[in-house]
């Protein structure tokens, strides 16, 4: 029979190498790339990884925001209210608008094909981004590249 020892061994080994597998994960989002061994290990402590459906919505336009998306495998379409869609796949970020600036969802986010997600909680988004200059700095060129895109397709 196994100690109470060797399960807490056990344990703690199954721990870390779910730690080690989700920093490999944090690693591959470019949102998160660039930054040291260890500040991606203490990014892989608060998010969770989730696999859903096609077809789950990930996110309504006008409800309130409560996490931040990083998309690890899989495909999701973005619908904005005036119309707009834009298709995120591997490596995409969404759901970071309404944790800035506490107003509801800015569009309706659903899964198109199976997806694997990392999740980052609206407690934790603040405190990974006041320790990370940048991934600040990734925010707001994302910010600025779908505000340019939003803005050469109502010119079109
Ligand atoms: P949020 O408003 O929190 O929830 C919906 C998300 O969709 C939003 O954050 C952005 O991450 C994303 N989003 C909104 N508008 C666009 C757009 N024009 N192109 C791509 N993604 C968008």
């Amino acid at each position: 029979m196994a100690s109470r020892f060797s399960k807490w061994r056990a344990a703690k080994a199954s721990t870390a190498i779910r730690l080690r597998f989700k920093s490999q994960l944090v690693e591959k989002i470019p949102l998160f790339a660039g930054l040291s061994a260890k500040e991606s290990q203490q990014i892989a402590r608060l998010v969770n990884e989730i696999a859903v459906p096609a077809g789950t919505r990930l996110a309504t336009a006008g409800e309130a925001g409560g996490a931040l998306f990083a998309i690890i495998e899989g495909e999701a379409v973005v619908r904005t209210k005036p119309g707009r869609t834009s298709t995120l796949t591997a490596g995409d970020v969404f759901g970071e608008m309404s944790l800035i600036d506490g107003q509801p969802r800015s569009a309706t986010v659903d899964a198109t094909k199976p997806i694997r997600l990392l999740v980052l909680d609206q407690r934790d988004f603040w405190h990974v981004l006041e320790g990370a200059m940048p991934i600040v700095r990734k925010i707001m060129q994302t910010l600025c590249r779908r505000v340019r895109e939003a803005e050469e397709g109502s010119s079109a």
